[in-house]
């Protein structure tokens, strides 16, 4: 059985900077200079959840949370039932919450997500992610926020990981597959 190998770049360090750079103008603009929790989804959005609180406005008042979810199932078939593994520390009622994803793939993670946080009464409640796979969708959620298309491959880096390696890349590579037969989107991990 063959090692995988990291493979062609599809965003350089820079593009993702850039990235980050629009999407934390387009949350500061709705904000209204009103308070803003941003929630990051662990582990996939550490880098990002760090980067886009940097990026806003100092004047804003910005707190930062994270929660940890995964789906059940196997390692190769997501069932789509999304379960916690860690919850904010601090409640969000009556908060102008941004859920923050590295990734939205068929969206049962945010589908869970928002629906937790919205039974929880925040003032509103949006979402936003560096990284979507639209044509992965196997719910209706929609992201407010979407920073960069990804094309259908396995990506790693910036946060992404193929079996825990490689999140710590500055940049977003594809990944080439590890077993023979294996050329799904990501694999190991989500795909149905
Ligand atoms: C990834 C990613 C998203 C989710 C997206 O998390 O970080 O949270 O999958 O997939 P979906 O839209 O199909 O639900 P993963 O379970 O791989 O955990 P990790 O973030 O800890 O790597």
């Amino acid at each position: 059985m063959a090692e995988e190998r990291v493979g062609q770049v599809v965003f350089e360090a820079e593009e993702i900077a850039a990235a980050v750079r629009r999407l934390a103008r387009a949350i500061a603009a709705d904000a209204s200079g009103e308070p803003l929790l941003l929630v990051g989804v662990l582990k996939g959005a550490l880098f990002f959840v760090a980067d886009l609180a940097r990026a806003l406005p100092p004047s804003l008042d910005v707190r930062v949370d994270y929660v940890a979810a995964a789906s059940y199932g196997d390692s190769h078939r997501s069932s789509g039932q999304v379960r916690l593994l860690k919850d904010t520390s601090q409640s969000v009622e009556g908060k102008q919450v941004v859920l923050v994803e590295d990734i939205v793939e068929n969206g049962w993670t945010l589908q869970y997500l928002s629906g937790l946080f919205q039974a929880r009464r925040p003032a509103s409640l949006r979402s936003c992610t560096l990284l979507d796979k639209p044509y992965h969708r196997r719910t209706e959620v929609a992201p407010t926020y979407v920073g960069l298309r990804v094309p259908d491959a396995f990506i790693v880096g910036y946060g992404l990981d193929y079996q825990e390696k490689y999140r710590h890349l500055p940049y977003l590579a594809k990944i080439a597959p590890c077993a023979s037969g294996e050329t799904r989107g990501r694999p190991g991990n989500k795909e149905a």
